[in-house]
C-alpha cells in the first residue's frame, strides 16, 4: 500500500516537473510579469477599442471588462506570448462606460476603480463631445507636466471623449526610450489609460537613431508607427487610408483627418504634393464627410507661423501655404490645429491667403472682424460660417504642451489675431451642436485665448 502511494506520488511529482519544463520551453514566464507601458486606449469608436500594454517578460493577454466597477463580467485573450499586448474589444455599447482589468490568462497587472474608458458616441450624433490637443509634448520638461496637470484640472469631472497629438511627440529623436521616458510615463496614470488617443506624427518622430532621419522618412520604420495603432481600415468612420501615416476618424457630429507633413509616400510624395497618394486619399474623404458637422484637420507643420519656426522660409511650411491649405479649405474644413513652433499663434474665420506674411490682408482674408471671443471684449462675437457654403477656417499652433518658446523677428505673424510664445499651454476643444470652442489652458492654468465658431443658415437662406 506505501509503495503504491510513494510511486503514485513520484509519477504526479514527475508530471509536474514535465509540465513546468514544457511551459518554460514554452516560454511561459517563471516569474512575476511586469507592467512597463500603458494600458493605452487605440482605435476607438462607439463599438470597439484597441487595448495595448508592455511587458517586460513574454505573457499571455487577457483584459476584463464590464459596466460595473466591481463586476468585470465580460473577457478578451489572447494566447501568444508576447511583450507589446494589444486586446482588440469589439460590440460594446456606445457612449458607455467600461471598468477595464487587464493582464495575463490568471494574473491581473493592473484593474482598479481608474481603469476606465467610455466608447465614443455614435457616429453622426450631437452631444457635449471635449477634445484635448497636446503639441509638441514629450520632452519631460516641468512645463510638459504642469500643462498635463493644468488639463486634468480644468477637465475635472466633465471628462475628455478623447485626445489628439499634434506631432514631435518624444524628443529629439522619436526612439521608443524616448517615448517610455518622454512619453508613455508622464501620462500613463490620467490620460493614456482613460481616453482614447488619435496621434498625428512630427519630424522629431522620424528621427529615430537606427535610422537616418531621410531613410525613416521613407520607410516609416519608427518608434511612432511601432507604438500608435490607427484606424487604417475606417474602423472609427472616414474613408479607410491603409496607412497608418494618415487617417480620419468620427467622434459623433465630428469628423477628423490626422495627416503626415514629414513622411514620405512611395519615397517621393510629401503633403504638399497634391498629386501624391495623402492628398489624393484627403480629397476623396473630405468629399466623402460634407454632411459632417464639423471637420477638423491637424498635421505638424504649420502654414502660418513666427513662432521657434518661420513660414516665410522654411521650405515644407511655405509649400505646404502654397499648394495644400487651398485644398482643404475648398472642401469647408472648420478648424485646422497644427504644432511645430513651440507657442501658440491663432488666426481669425479666414480663407485664401496662401502668400508670405506681409502679403496678408485683413480686409481681403479676414472673413470677419470678429474676435470669434465670447468674453465681452472689443469685437467679441462668435464666428459665424454659414453651412450651406462652410466658407471659413481658422488655423490655431499649439507646440507649447511640453516645448516652449521662441520668436522670428517678424513675430506675431500678420494672420494670427492672438499670439504667446511665453507660456506652455494645450488646446481643448468643446464642441455641442453646431457650436465648437476652443480654450487655450496654459500651464499656470489660465486660459489666454478662446474662440468660438457657430454654424447657422443664414437668414431667408434654406440649406441644402
Ligand atoms: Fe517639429
Amino acid at each position: 500500500m506505501i509503495r503504491k502511494s510513494l510511486g503514485l506520488l513520484f509519477f504526479s511529482a514527475a508530471l509536474t516537473l514535465l509540465s513546468f519544463a514544457q511551459e518554460k520551453q514554452k516560454g511561459a514566464p517563471t516569474e512575476p510579469v511586469k507592467l512597463i507601458r500603458g494600458p493605452y486606449l487605440q482605435v476607438a469608436s462607439s463599438t470597439g477599442i484597441l487595448i495595448r500594454w508592455r511587458t517586460d517578460v513574454s505573457s499571455r493577454s487577457k483584459v476584463s471588462y464590464g459596466t460595473k466597477p466591481g463586476k468585470l463580467d465580460q473577457a478578451t485573450a489572447d494566447h501568444a506570448l508576447v511583450t507589446e499586448h494589444q486586446i482588440q474589444l469589439k460590440g460594446l455599447l456606445p457612449s458607455t462606460r467600461y471598468y477595464y482589468a487587464i493582464g495575463g490568462l490568471k494574473d491581473t497587472l493592473q484593474g482598479n476603480q481608474d481603469n476606465y474608458f467610455t466608447t465614443l458616441p455614435e457616429a453622426g450624433k450631437t452631444g457635449h463631445f471635449r477634445i484635448a490637443a497636446l503639441g509638441d509634448c514629450g520632452d519631460n520638461s516641468i512645463n510638459q507636466r504642469r500643462v498635463k496637470e493644468q488639463v486634468i484640472k480644468y477637465i475635472g469631472k466633465d471628462e475628455l471623449t478623447a485626445w489628439i497629438l499634434l506631432g514631435d511627440n518624444a524628443y529629439s529623436d522619436g526612439t521608443d526610450s524616448e517615448f517610455q521616458s518622454k512619453f508613455f510615463n508622464i501620462y500613463k496614470d490620467d490620460l493614456l489609460k482613460k481616453y482614447p488617443l488619435f496621434p498625428a506624427p512630427g519630424n522629431h518622430d522620424y528621427h529615430d537613431t537606427d535610422l537616418s532621419a531621410k531613410h525613416a522618412q521613407e520607410t516609416h520604420e519608427t518608434a511612432y508607427y511601432q507604438n500608435f495603432s490607427m484606424p487604417v481600415n475606417g474602423e472609427s468612420g472616414g474613408t479607410p487610408s491603409h496607412t497608418q501615416a494618415f487617417y480620419s476618424f468620427d467622434i459623433g457630429n465630428i469628423h477628423f483627418l490626422s495627416l503626415d507633413s514629414y513622411g514620405k509616400e512611395e519615397q517621393t510624395y510629401r503633403l504638399y504634393d497634391t498629386l501624391g497618394p495623402q492628398v489624393n486619399w484627403i480629397k476623396k474623404d473630405l468629399a466623402a464627410n460634407k454632411n459632417k458637422g464639423w471637420v477638423i484637420a491637424f498635421w505638424h507643420h504649420p502654414p502660418y507661423t513666427m513662432g521657434s519656426h518661420n513660414s516665410d522660409q522654411e521650405e515644407e511650411l511655405v509649400k505646404i501655404r502654397e499648394n495644400f491649405i487651398r485644398i482643404i479649405e475648398r472642401e469647408g474644413v472648420d478648424l485646422v490645429l497644427n504644432g511645430h513652433s513651440h507657442d501658440y499663434e491663432r488666426s481669425r474665420m479666414m480663407q485664401g491667403h496662401y502668400g508670405p506674411a506681409s502679403s496678408f490682408n485683413p480686409k481681403i482674408h479676414n472673413l470677419s472682424t470678429s474676435s470669434g471671443r465670447n468674453d465681452g471684449s472689443k469685437d467679441s462675437a462668435p464666428y459665424q460660417k454659414d453651412p450651406a457654403n462652410n466658407k471659413g477656417t481658422v488655423y490655431v499652433v499649439s507646440g507649447s504642451a511640453g516645448k516652449l518658446g521662441g520668436k522670428q523677428t517678424t513675430y506675431p505673424h500678420n494672420a494670427m489675431y492672438f499670439s504667446d510664445a511665453d507660456h506652455g499651454g494645450a488646446s481643448i476643444l468643446e464642441i455641442e451642436g453646431n457650436r465648437l470652442e476652443l480654450k487655450w489652458v496654459c500651464a499656470d492654468g489660465e486660459i489666454r485665448d478662446q474662440f468660438t465658431i457657430e454654424k447657422k443658415a443664414a437668414k431667408g437662406h434654406v440649406p441644402e
